[in-house]
């Protein structure tokens, strides 16, 4: 709901739980009240510091000297009165960048328009959401900026977006455009973040906030395995389950800035948007530039209450398409079973085998085009390499559909290999900087996405092996950062526009395939979650989480994930051992378990498992279809962080409370370990839980008040494969690497 104050000149934006309050200050400025617990008030004038202060030097002393820099504001230009970091920063044709955006008008409507170009959060009906907006004006250079605010009442969440419009005669530069920028009157707050690398994604990060300015952003041409585009301030006292969190995440799957100022009143600025760095955008008279949206979470329920907010938001209002709401299929990937060495009778072995365990999707990844037998070649030529599939990739599918099984493939679409057959006819379609060395890294270059031709011959070879044959799921994939950003059709003032006009192109490829193929489910993958982004999940509904199949790493990797995404969202593979990323021997139990935390599969050569790996698969397939819509249906808790403990729970409730899995995984074995429980957490305090496998009551107050025993002979080393309530290793021998990273599961059905 917004509510409009003419009186106060205030806006109201109420959701459920919160209240986000602005006002036009007299000034015409637009100040930022308050971001909270909802409240009934719209008089929040009294808030406002040293409010009669200029009022009074003004009447005594005749003198102007208002300073913004006291102000909370929602639209901080640079060069007048406030010199902390600016939401905008422009460049004038007679070469000033002072800007003073003041209010104009506004209106109010139901529902929420698209971005041009862009991705967003959505609405079904206009019921759902209400949106505002402002448009500020800098009338001595006639710019406009149109601040739009959407409020989702019952997601309780609010999105921001700016529009600039250039009304001059002149070509306005753009240098700095973010999305949001909110200042907050105190800062004793911690910064949480999620940062990682390659093969370790989302870690969480979580630092007090200093004086000055400290920022986290992508420089790499995509979001980044380094850091994600999302940053919360937190209290201090923050938990899982307690207290207040403010969060930001932006919808964009390029370079990001989110950047924090303190200053020197301790006062403080949190921003989100496009990366300034290397950014500029020439804006011409009578056209605009659309930002990317932010998207605003208050929580007063901890960092648990925030993830909901974003999960629940982002898997109904930001993902769309056929298989939003559809449970997803358990798949084997061939990857890390066979890598390039692979022909069609191999393939075909090992899809059989996944038909006999119960397993729905075949996905033949990197390997089956152009010359492709290494990583080094045929990037940019989608053209089926028949001297390995023999008979075509139309005889494979159907021989694989044939087993019961839908098929998947693998693409690349955004790289160009130097050697392929695509970059000797078109050398120049790839990024580049001419005079200088093109920096290969995996044997290829990017593609020149903010080029039109470019994308249409992706749009077009894409779509050919798409029609030609019963392909039902596709991996898209991109394997490196740019370098040497630039592009040949570009004029050289608009050269520093390429990173983001790259992801325009991109977004502008991927809306062309999602809709013309509306029944294929697409994942994307970045070398694992370097682009795990809501840009992303907008057009394609699941990622390949990380790269890393380590099931120890990946209770670090996923549990970070979940900060933010939702786990419908998180592809989680089942891999053989030794570890192909870090050589670790985990149980086979364990990599199941681990892998039952999002979209469930395996990518390993099935037909190498020896007769209890290959039971322990037929069970954790069969338990999987169990409980997969409340996996990825349900609300994901997380109970016990891998980051400071050793052990690490995490559980999935059904939205009715009908049911829950407690997963528990204990990493290294401890002698003479004390009991221990783990509670579980959003049960129906009333009413009584069975365990599936035991058949053994409990109330859910117990369950959440007192806890679930976990095995005690897990900790001095036995390995339990709990779907079968097997003790599969006993422990208490000096064979350290069997007896470690033992996990559990439980179910728990409503019974009454
Ligand atoms: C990187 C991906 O993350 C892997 O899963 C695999 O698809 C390879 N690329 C193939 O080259």
């Amino acid at each position: 709901m917004i509510i409009f104050n003419q009186e106060k000149s205030t806006f109201h934006l109420k959701t459920a739980k919160t209240s986000y309050i602005m006002k036009i200050f007299d000034s015409g400025h637009l100040f930022h009240l308050y971001w909270g617990n909802s409240l009934n008030t719209n008089n929040l004038d009294y808030s406002i510091p040293r409010q009669n202060w200029y009022k009074e030097l003004e009447k005594n002393y005749d003198t102007n000297e208002f300073q913004l820099e006291f102000y909370p504001q929602e639209f901080p230009g640079y060069g007048a009165t406030d010199l902390r970091s600016p939401i905008i920063e422009l460049e004038f044709a007679d070469g000033s960048s002072t800007t003073d955006f003041k209010y104009v008008k506004h209106k109010i409507y139901s529902g929420k328009h698209k971005l041009d170009g862009l991705p967003a959060t959505y609405t079904e009906n206009n019921s759902e959401a209400q949106t505002l907006e402002i448009t500020l004006s800098d009338t001595i250079k006639n710019i406009d900026a149109i601040l739009s605010f959407t409020v989702f009442d019952n997601y309780n969440a609010i999105t921001r977006s700016v529009k600039l419009i250039n009304k001059s005669n002149h070509n306005i530069k753009i240098q700095r455009i973010l999305s949001a920028s909110l200042d907050f009157k105190e800062s004793n707050f911690e910064i949480l973040h999620l940062s990682g690398a390659w093969a370790r994604e989302c870690h969480i990060e979580r630092m007090p906030l200093r004086k000055g300015t400290q920022s986290i952003e992508s420089r790499r041409g995509a979001s980044s395995h380094s850091q994600n585009p999302f940053i919360a301030l937190v209290k201090p006292n923050v938990t899982e389950n307690y207290g207040e969190v403010y969060a930001m995440s932006l919808v964009y799957s390029g370079n990001f800035l989110a950047n924090i100022e303190v200053d020197m009143y301790y006062s403080c600025r949190m921003q989100i948007g496009i990366n300034p760095f290397d950014f500029t955008w020439l804006l011409k008279p009578n056209s605009t530039f659309q930002t990317p949206e932010a998207v605003l979470v208050y929580s007063n329920d901890g960092i648990t209450g925030m993830s909901h907010t974003y999960q629940n938001l982002y898997a109904k209002r930001l993902i769309r398409g056929n298989w939003r709401d559809k449970a997803r299929p358990i798949l084997i990937n061939n990857w890390e079973a066979t890598y390039f060495d692979f022909d069609e009778v191999k393939i075909k072995k090992i899809a059989q085998e996944a038909s006999n365990f119960g397993i729905e999707l075949f996905v033949l990844d990197d390997g089956w085009f152009g010359q492709r037998n290494s990583d080094d070649c045929s990037l940019g030529d989608w053209f089926v390499n028949e001297n390995k599939l023999h008979g075509g990739l139309k005889k494979l599918v159907d021989d694989i559909n044939s087993m019961g099984l839908k098929f998947g493939l693998w693409f690349e679409p955004e790289m160009i290999c130097p050697v392929s057959e695509l970059y000797k006819k078109h050398p120049d379609w790839c990024l580049h900087v001419k005079g200088r060395k093109r920096s290969t890294a995996r044997h290829q270059l990017v593609l020149d996405l903010s080029r039109k031709d470019v994308c249409e011959y992706i749009i077009d070879s894409v779509s050919t092996i798409l029609s030609n044959a019963n392909i039902e799921y596709v991996k898209w994939d991109m394997n490196r950062n740019m370098n040497e950003i630039g592009s040949d059709l570009l004029a050289p003032e608009n050269q520093r526009e390429v990173a983001h006009r790259y992801i325009l192109g991109l977004y502008y490829i991927l809306e062309k395939i999602t809709q013309k193929f509306p029944n294929i489910l697409f994942e994307s993958c970045a070398s694992g979650g370097g682009r795990f982004d809501p840009g992303m999940l907008y057009y394609m509904p699941q990622t390949w989480t990380s790269d890393n199949t380590d099931a120890i790493e990946r209770l670090k990797i996923q549990y970070g994930t979940s900060i933010v995404y939702p786990n419908i969202a998180m592809g989680c593979h089942v891999s053989a051992v030794p570890n192909h990323q870090v050589s670790r021997i985990t149980p086979f139990s364990t990599r199941g378990i681990a892998a039952m935390c999002g979209n469930f599969g395996y990518e390993l050569d099935l037909t190498k498992l020896n007769n209890q790996e290959k039971e322990q698969a037929k069970a954790q397939i069969k338990f999987y279809k169990m409980i997969r819509n409340l996996i990825q249906f349900g609300d994901f808790y997380r109970l016990q962080s891998p980051f400071n403990s050793n052990e690490v729970a995490w559980s999935f409730v059904a939205k009715d409370k009908s049911e829950a899995i407690v997963s528990f995984f204990r990493v290294l074995a401890q002698p003479n370990h004390p009991q221990v429980t783990i509670r579980a957490v959003g049960l129906e305090k009333n009413s009584i839980y069975q365990d599936e496998r035991t058949g053994l009551t409990y109330g859910g107050d117990e369950l959440m008040s007192v806890g679930i025993n976990i095995p005690d002979d897990i900790f001095q080393g036995a390995i339990y494969d709990s779907l079968s309530n097997k003790v599969l290793f006993a422990g208490m021998t000096n064979n350290s690497i069997k007896g470690d990273y033992s996990s559990f599961i439980w179910h728990f059905i409503k019974i009454k």
